[in-house]
């Protein structure tokens, strides 16, 4: 198993994508701290891992307040005395057009998103710095390339998460915590059915993907399990597009 005796921190891991990583990790060995402002369905991931045998742990928190990333952190270390992988995966979207953002909404995405990810990492880096070592896995979006995706707040935030993950790279390869992204398109989670229902809408989208059909969870959990990995040591500032081709397509 890839992440035997390492533990993971996730957030937004309640469903979807966030969830399917945390059952990957589970199954390659990790202890998994699942991270979510949804109690209930923090805890059914928690229940799926144990089923399966894994080590799991629910943390509830806001991402938008500091003060509880902190508490979850300090709790984690508490019980599990490391935190080696962290996975700022909790976004929000919202399908608007320019012109349909009000100050108010464009406030929230950008606060949910982009200072919420700030939180979380800011919240475990000094652990990971006093460790010597560390894996931050950040889930972005194609949209910070192509725009497309939700609306502009969201891509925007998108952008900004990258802009986030290559100066993490830079400042703190040095001290062994290495920083990538997934920018994953298209995965069939709760997100998506929002974005695309199930309908004529969603069968014009697969014929714009080469391998014609969505993603699903797994595509994007299976990679983040091997950026976890000692193997992915050397992979660093990366943002990696699992797109089943469709950005360059055309
Ligand atoms: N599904 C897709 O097609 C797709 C495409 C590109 C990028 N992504 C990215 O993948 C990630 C996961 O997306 P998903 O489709 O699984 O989304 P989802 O909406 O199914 O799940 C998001 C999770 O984040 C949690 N969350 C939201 N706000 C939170 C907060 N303030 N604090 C803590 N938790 C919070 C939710 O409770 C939920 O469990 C996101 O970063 C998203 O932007 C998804």
């Amino acid at each position: 198993m890839m992440l035997n005796n390492k533990v993971v921190f996730i957030t937004g891991a309640a469903q979807g994508i966030g969830r399917q990583i945390a059952l990957t990790m589970a199954r390659e060995g990790a202890s998994v701290i699942v991270g979510d402002i949804s109690e209930q369905a923090g805890d059914e991931t928690v229940s799926m891992i144990k089923k399966a045998h894994g080590d799991a742990l629910f943390m509830a928190l806001n991402i938008t307040n500091s003060d509880s990333l902190q508490t979850a952190v300090d709790k984690a270390l508490a019980v599990y005395g490391q935190i080696d992988v962290l996975v700022p995966n909790a976004s929000v979207n919202a399908r608007h057009s320019f012109m349909e953002i009000s100050p108010e909404e464009w406030s929230r995405v950008i606060t949910i998103n982009l200072t919420g990810t700030f939180y979380t990492i800011r919240a475990v880096l000094p652990h990971m710095l006093s460790q010597g070592k560390g894996k931050i896995i950040v889930i972005s979006s194609g949209s910070a390339e192509t725009g497309s995706g939700g609306g502009a707040h969201y891509a925007a935030t998108k952008a900004g998460q990258n802009a986030m993950v290559r100066n993490l790279a830079r400042d703190y390869g040095p001290q062994g915590i290495t920083t990538n992204a997934i920018a994953p398109r298209v995965i069939q989670t709760e997100m998506l059915d929002a974005l695309y229902p199930v309908g004529a809408a969603r069968d014009n989208l697969i014929q714009k993907i080469p391998v014609r059909r969505v993603g699903q969870p797994e595509d994007i959990a299976e990679l983040a399990a091997f950026l976890a990995s000692d193997k992915a040591d050397y992979i660093n500032g990366q943002i990696i597009l699992v797109d089943g081709g469709r950005t360059y397509a055309s």
